[in-house]
């Protein structure tokens, strides 16, 4: 049996933590795992079912009786909700705008985190998310905590959008990523913040693979010990 590691990359809203989590992990043969999708499926049935974002217990009975799941495909990671493949919809501007509420409930985080606990006990694993350094896979041989500028993140976003052909405008995503950033910062359970023993990568001034290359060294100089 091959030594593998975990690999935790947390950060805020637009940092490049997917682009570049699915770069390392294609690279090392891992499994992707996007724990903001979790949450993103579960928003976006809760919004189908028309519960209110605050009542803790029906969501999270609503999610005791939701299958998600997370299936690697050529094009990128496919999510199915209930056997729905909802890839493209998780992605919407109102699952957007709504999915911190229902993340900063403790029941919904305590039930993801078991879920992607058991996601990880395959072995070699790369894992994005807010709390992943922190809370979900605390003994992760490397973590990484990327950041960049709101204005880059906010303009990523923005073009990621019109290579997609959704309309955006610049100023509403930024709004959205702050608003976001705050809500998820400041929650009482899990909040976004750099875990102590984690690398900050700035990338504001990185390309993907730039940043890939960095984790991917980190990487290779833990698996060499
Ligand atoms: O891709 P983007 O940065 O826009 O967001 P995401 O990773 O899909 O996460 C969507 C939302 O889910 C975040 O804004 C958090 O509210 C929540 N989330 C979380 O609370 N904990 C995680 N481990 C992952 C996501
Ligand atoms: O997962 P997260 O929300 O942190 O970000 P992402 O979805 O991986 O990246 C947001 C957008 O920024 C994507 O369109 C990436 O291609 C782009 N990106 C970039 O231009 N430069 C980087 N260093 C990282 C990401």
């Amino acid at each position: 049996n091959r030594h593998t590691i975990k690999i935790a990359i947390d950060g805020p809203a637009a940092a490049g933590k997917s682009t570049v989590a699915k770069l390392v992990a294609q690279e090392l043969s891992y499994i992707y795992i996007d724990t903001g999708a979790m949450y993103r499926a579960i928003t976006l049935k809760a919004l189908a079912h028309s519960i209110p974002l605050d009542n803790e217990a029906q969501l999270t009975q609503l999610l005791e009786q939701t299958v998600i799941k997370l299936k690697q495909a050529k094009e990128g990671q496919q999510v199915f909700l209930d056997g729905e493949d909802v890839t493209l919809q998780i992605r919407s501007q109102q699952v957007t705008n709504h999915v911190s509420y229902i993340a900063k409930l403790p029941k919904i985080r305590q039930e993801m985190v078991n879920r992607q606990q058991s996601f990880a006990k395959q072995g070699g694993v790369v894992m994005d998310g807010r709390d992943i350094g922190t809370y979900v896979l605390p003994n992760a041989e490397v973590k990484i905590f990327l950041v960049a500028s709101v204005d880059e993140r906010a303009k990523r976003r923005f073009k990621e959008n019109r290579r997609k052909g959704i309309p955006s405008d610049l100023e509403e995503i930024k709004n959205e990523i702050r608003k976001r950033d705050q809500i998820d910062s400041s929650r009482k359970v899990s909040p976004l913040v750099k875990a102590e023993d984690a690398i900050e990568i700035d990338t504001t001034n990185q390309s993907i693979k730039q940043v890939a290359e960095l984790i991917l060294e980190e990487a290779y100089h833990v698996l060499k010990r």
